[in-house]
């Protein structure tokens, strides 16, 4: 019997868990846009949260959860998420996984913001994503099809489901792939900002695809931002200063060395991510540069090896105590809206990881818990597509051309959908300013052009529509949302408003114009 293909877009860990889990039951295709090099996963420091702690439980991992969320989370997603994320996490400790131990074997659990106990597990101190991905990568290396530098242009559908993929290439030649089932685990949006810890491919395109698809697309006004970042001359990525650093007693000072978060939360310096990202906003406002000291944490290169290297390579001397930082675009909290088992609102298509919705995160994801997401989520889809058995028709042999005509489009560049996200739709958001960007946003008139493929754009351009495409649903998004909860902060509405907001969901399918 010939296996049923699935085709998962991107390459960071929920992509490789789902593979390792499928691959023997299935012919597996794993396509990226760059190299498999590239990507979030690879870039996490922190680690992974869970409760495995004697003195720790899967409820009160819960219960921190849906704080952090602001109680926006769906419940039933976040027990899913803490209790068979505590089983996963032990199956990998089980199976051997490197995680960090003790001269007496015993893991070693990490802090982070918003948690009540010490549930952060890591691997190489602060090389916890580049572990879990290159262990994954390599074992599965001779046993799937790995593309590379080919980017999604949009789904291949008929009647109604999804059929595959159109993907072009660095040559600008496109490449149609078909499937039995497409699992979009594109990452976030981080780099739609001008500052951000994402990896600069990181532009949305899978939310891009899924919406144009028909899928629904939901909370996607819901943006972290990570309030440490170094604190670079350039514009563009720049290097996360884990929150794993705080967690050992790091504390944020401004340039006269004065600690300043005790003016606003009472959990200082470990407080949620955006309370403390809007205090360093303040505090940059009153004129003061902000610094996270950090010369109380003994062995600190032991500790965070990747960090302390990474600021002799950019010339900060960490040993002086004192790392400058400033916040970025971290993280997205909705997306493509899915189901538990990873099912989009278009039959044959499915999301996994970061670009997914699952509503696991509510308004703010608590530290730590998005490497979780991607294990858990990705078991808990390939569970459902071992059972599925039913092929779905015509599976056409992948074919590829390469256009002789391309059609012009106006487009905007990349730095200024970047500059303008970061100035009207980042930390800090109001009407004036969001009206602005739409209006802007409007004039290109990208989010309603239906089908791509035909028009032959460059790889560029393609990013750049996909880029556009998702600016226009952020910004439309949050201008609809009047209120500020969690990541999403209106300076004109600043407060919570559970009334009209409580259990309101703004989603976005392709049919709805603005
Ligand atoms: C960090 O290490 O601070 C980032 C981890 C996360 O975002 O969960």
């Amino acid at each position: 019997m010939t296996k049923q293909r699935v085709i998962i877009v991107g390459a960071g860990l929920a992509a490789f868990v789902l593979a390792d889990r499928l691959y023997k039951e299935k012919e597996v295709v794993i396509i990226t846009k760059e190299s498999i090099q590239q990507n979030n996963s690879l870039k996490a420091q922190g680690g992974v949260a869970a409760a495995i702690d004697t003195n720790d439980s899967a409820e009160i991992h819960r219960q921190d959860t849906m704080k952090a969320g602001v109680q926006y989370n769906d419940p039933s997603a976040v027990e899913v998420l803490t209790k068979e994320g505590t089983e996963r996490i032990k199956e990998w400790i089980h199976a051997g996984f490197p995680f960090d131990k003790d001269q007496y074997g015993k893991i070693l659990l990490g802090r982070e913001g918003a948690h009540q106990k010490r549930r952060i597990l890591h691997v190489g101190g602060d090389q916890s994503g580049k572990y879990l991905v290159s262990y994954l990568q390599e074992k599965l290396r001779k046993n799937i099809m790995i593309i590379e530098n080919e980017m999604a242009v949009e789904c291949i559908m008929w009647e109604g489901r999804c059929k595959g993929i159109n993907t072009i290439d660095n040559r600008d030649h496109y490449h149609s792939y078909y499937c039995d089932h497409l699992i979009l685990a594109t990452g976030g949006c981080g780099a739609l900002f001008e500052t951000t810890s994402n990896d600069r491919t990181v532009t949305g395109d899978g939310i891009a695809i899924a919406y144009k698809a028909g899928a629904r697309i939901e909370d996607i006004e819901f943006i972290q931002f990570h309030p440490t970042m170094l604190k670079q001359n350039s514009k563009g990525h720049h290097f996360l200063i884990s929150e794993a650093v705080r967690g050992e007693g790091a504390i944020l000072v401004d340039q006269n060395d004065i600690p300043f978060m005790a003016k606003y939360h009472k959990d200082l310096d470990l407080a949620p991510r955006d309370v403390v990202t809007r205090a360093m906003v303040t505090e940059e406002g009153l004129g003061n540069q902000v610094y996270l000291k950090i010369d109380m944490i003994e062995h600190f290169s032991e500790r965070f090896p990747q960090i302390s290297s990474l600021c002799e390579e950019m010339n900060i001397n960490w040993k002086s105590g004192y790392i400058p930082v400033i916040p970025g675009a971290h993280f997205l909290m909705g997306g493509i809206q899915t189901n538990l088992k990873g099912e989009t609102t278009v039959p044959g298509l499915y999301a996994v990881g970061e670009t997914a919705s699952t509503r696991v995160h509510g308004a703010n994801r608590l530290a730590s818990n998005s490497l979780l997401e991607c294990i858990v989520f990705a078991n808990r889809l390939a569970d459902w597509l071992i059972k599925k058995e039913e092929t779905t028709s015509i599976i056409q042999a992948s074919r590829s051309y390469n256009p002789s005509t391309r059609e012009c489009i106006d487009l905007p560049t990349i730095a200024e959908i970047q500059a303008k996200m970061m100035k009207y739709v980042g930390i800090e958001r109001e009407e004036k300013g969001l009206k602005k960007i739409l209006e802007w946003l409007r004039s290109y008139q990208v989010h309603h052009i239906s089908s791509i493929t035909d028009k032959f754009y460059s790889k560029k351009q393609i990013e750049q529509l996909h880029m556009t495409t998702v600016a226009w649903l952020i910004a439309s998004s949050a201008i609809e949302r009047k209120e500020s909860r969690g990541a999403h902060y209106r300076s004109d509405y600043p407060s919570k408003n559970d009334e009209q907001w409580g259990n309101r969901r703004i989603i976005r399918t392709f049919q709805q114009k603005a």
